[in-house]
């Protein structure tokens, strides 16, 4: 069923462009000019430990007021944190994992079962290409829809490997439980009403982008996915493989992140910086790939539900100015989705 969420985000799709895996079999000594950036040469990667970003415990937040703070320290000024102990099964992680693993290791005519059609978000393909022109990145990607249930595309959602539904599933639940208990403690520790960011939340809208990008023979020259910040509420992001790429931006510095075995990587986005106005920050990032090796990332974008107005919480700006202008979130993600990806130029539209 079309439904009006599905309309609005139908309007966002990408330009098609050649398959990268397809591409990288290749094993060309030089990568098409499309994917050279030639602006990597000038920037610092700092390997500085001290710049590692925080590690909460879920399992301490209940009752800890220590853990609590140290969660507010790190969605202020870091905008990122590793969450361990988050109560999802390692099971639940696991099969994610292979299923996701199996899926890009089918055969391409096999994958393209699941391969978007014009004007689609969704499926096996790109995103942000919007320009014939473009520079483009050097990865693939798989997005689904998680919820509400009934946004579900049963068109793209890969039938091979068999247990993939079932896995996405159970996966896509247990990141909501998840999600709904830290818009709980943000609330709490943002002063407002405990339920209030949770309730944008409980009916929100999750998608899941599983990001594939091969090895790739000019490594240092090219992106996996190009500096942006994540135009949604909060993100849970797992490192599938052992293969290193995420980096922060952090003191104009970019900062290589080391993931944890079995933590969440989480991120607030764009639309929870706004509605904290600006008290938690959206930090930019990017996906570097490796020369020998292929990389494999899933991250879960958590959107409030469709009809939210993405502003400064009326709450928050009762003695602050608002820093942000409102938009309805359809309009919102509009304006995210006709651009290319582009460091934090959501947030410099939004600021007043
Ligand atoms: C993303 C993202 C980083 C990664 O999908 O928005 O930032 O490590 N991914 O793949
Ligand atoms: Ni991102």
């Amino acid at each position: 069923m079309e439904t009006k969420v599905h309309s609005t985000f139908n309007q966002f799709g990408s330009l098609p462009v050649e398959n990268v895996q397809a591409l990288a079999s290749k094993n060309l000594k030089n990568v098409p000019y499309r994917y050279i950036r030639s602006e990597i040469e000038f920037d610092v990667v700092s390997f500085d430990e001290s710049l590692q970003i925080p590690v909460i415990d879920m399992s301490k937040l209940y009752d800890n007021a220590d853990e609590q703070e140290k969660l507010h320290l790190a969605c202020k000024h870091w905008g990122f944190f590793q969450l361990i102990n988050h109560g999802v099964e390692d099971e639940v992680i696991e099969k994610m994992k292979i299923d996701a693993q199996e899926f890009f290791n089918l055969p391409l005519e096999e994958k393209m079962a699941s391969a978007q059609i014009p004007n689609h978000i969704e499926g096996y393909g790109q995103a942000f290409v919007v320009s014939q022109d473009q520079k483009l990145d050097w990865g693939d990607m798989l997005f689904l829809f998680g919820l509400p249930v009934p946004l579900r595309n049963m068109r793209f959602t890969p039938t091979n490997p068999p247990s993939f539904r079932a896995t996405f599933d159970k996966y896509s639940m247990e990141l909501h439980k998840v999600i709904i208990h830290l818009m709980k403690l943000f609330a709490k520790n943002l002063g407002i009403n405990h339920e209030l960011l949770a309730s944008f939340f409980e009916d929100g809208i999750q998608g899941v982008r599983m990001n594939y990008y091969p090895p790739c023979a000019e490594a240092s020259k090219v992106f996996g996915l190009a500096p942006h910040s994540d135009a949604t509420g909060l993100t849970l992001l797992i490192q599938v493989n052992e293969v290193e790429g995420l980096q922060i931006k952090r003191n104009e510095k970019w900062v290589p992140i080391k993931p944890k075995p079995g933590a969440f990587i989480v991120n607030i986005g764009d639309m929870l910086e706004i509605m904290s106005n600006g008290e938690y920050k959206s930090i930019e990032h990017r996906a570097m790939v490796n020369p020998a090796n292929g990389r494999l990332s899933i991250a879960a974008f958590h959107n409030p539900k469709m009809g939210t107005q993405i502003g400064p919480l009326p709450d928050l700006v009762k003695t602050n100015k608002a820093l942000y202008r409102t938009l309805p979130l359809e309009e919102f993600l509009r304006l995210k989705m006709a651009s290319k990806l582009d460091g934090k130029h959501m947030i410099k539209k939004m600021m007043l």
